[in-house]
């Protein structure tokens, strides 16, 4: 089959490789779509602690089973899927105390030792696959996989009625969480971009105030219950974290640089009792995923912008780094790149 191969740091074939075939309790996919991601660039970079190349990326995808492995009866050929990528080792602390997902031995597949899915075909473990119902689209259905990193986001997160929500970047992950934030009893929304066309992808999907500063909130309000960063920007944090009304609560979504320090008041966080939090992934969250993704409790049209042919890897992975477009898909099987929204 084809395939995009990132055989080390910063080397990016597109090759011919074996087709996959499944050991017990596994089956392989043909794959439909595949999303981009800031992980991506940063597996493709050496810079994700644990990858081992040569690796084949792709970590948000769906696709149909082709062929099931010995003891897989539970599926069938033809079954529409969604992947969670995350496998665990199942025996550490972590795991056996139910937060596999800070697993010592966490491993994505296209993210550190398994084979992702930017080609033809993936193997996967039957307990990573995820059946959709055959009306399913399965291209929007690529966002399943954020949106269950959005959805342990809440899990952390107070969700009480009535309270106001301001999210940092309105990217994938942004405009995932503010879409999710009514659904968590949220009274108002608020999403601040720099990128005027991504604040026009939050307005497409139902955000009802989008501001490039959150100085420019309305004069009523210069403090919110809930800000969420999905940014990984500290400039962004730290404008973000004194918005925090007191007894309110300050989420790391975004990924920031593993070296990167941020500065914020231990007395403001002890005399208002902020409470900050982080989120890892997904935690038994992608099942729940599939069920609001097939419920449309998010928008997925306006959220994908860019489909691109296998042969375009290259150019997918430098148009993310550009900031162009929106949520940019990979579809094995397409012969040739499309753009589904104007940039
Ligand atoms: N916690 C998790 O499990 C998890 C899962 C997936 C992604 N992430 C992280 O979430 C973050 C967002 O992911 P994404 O795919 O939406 O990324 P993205 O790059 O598409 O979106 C980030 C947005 O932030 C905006 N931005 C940058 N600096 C800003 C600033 N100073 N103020 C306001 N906006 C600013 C950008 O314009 C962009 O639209 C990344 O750091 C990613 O690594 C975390
Ligand atoms: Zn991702
Ligand atoms: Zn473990």
């Amino acid at each position: 089959m084809r395939a995009v191969v990132f055989s080390s740091p910063h080397e990016l074939t597109l090759t011919e490789v074996d087709d996959p075939r499944p050991g017990p309790g596994e089956v392989v996919i043909k794959t439909a779509a595949v999303g981009i991601c800031g992980t991506d660039t940063h597996v493709f970079d050496g810079e994700f602690e644990g990858t081992v190349y040569p690796l084949i990326p792709g970590h948000e995808a769906t696709g149909t089973v082709v062929e099931l492995g010995e003891d897989v009866d539970d599926l069938a050929v033809g079954d529409p899927v969604a992947i969670n990528p995350s496998t665990t080792c199942g025996r550490c602390e972590f795991c056996l105390n139910g937060r596999a997902n800070l697993c010592r031995a966490w491993n994505g597949l296209g993210v550190v030792a398994s084979d992702g899915a930017s080609a033809e075909y993936a193997r996967v473990p039957r307990a990573n696959v995820f059946k959709l119902r055959a009306e399913t689209d399965l291209h929007q259905a690529a966002l399943i996989e954020p949106l269950a990193c959005a959805i342990r986001g809440y899990d952390l997160l107070p969700r009480r009625m009535g309270e106001h929500y301001l999210v940092y970047g309105a990217g994938t992950m942004g405009l995932l969480m503010a879409q999710l934030a009514p659904r968590a009893g949220a009274a108002s929304v608020t999403v601040v971009d720099l990128n005027e066309n991504r604040l026009q992808a939050a307005r497409e999907v139902g955000v009802q105030n989008t501001l490039t500063s959150a100085d420019e909130a309305d004069a009523d309000r210069d403090q919110w219950d809930v800000v969420i960063d999905c940014t990984g920007v500290i400039a962004a944090i730290e404008d973000a974290l004194p918005r925090v009304k007191a007894g309110g609560t300050f989420q790391h979504f975004g990924v920031a640089p593993a070296e990167a320090t941020a500065q914020y008041s231990p007395f403001r966080v002890y005399r208002d009792e902020i409470n900050i939090v982080g989120t890892m992934a997904v935690l038994n969250s992608f099942g729940r995923a599939v069920e609001m993704f097939e419920a449309g409790a998010i928008q997925p049209a306006p959220m994908i912008s860019h489909a691109f042919a296998l042969d375009d890897y290259a150019q997918a992975l430098e148009q993310f780094r550009a900031g162009t477009g929106r949520k940019l898909q990979i579809r094995p099987h397409a012969s040739e790149s499309v753009v589904l929204l104007p940039a």
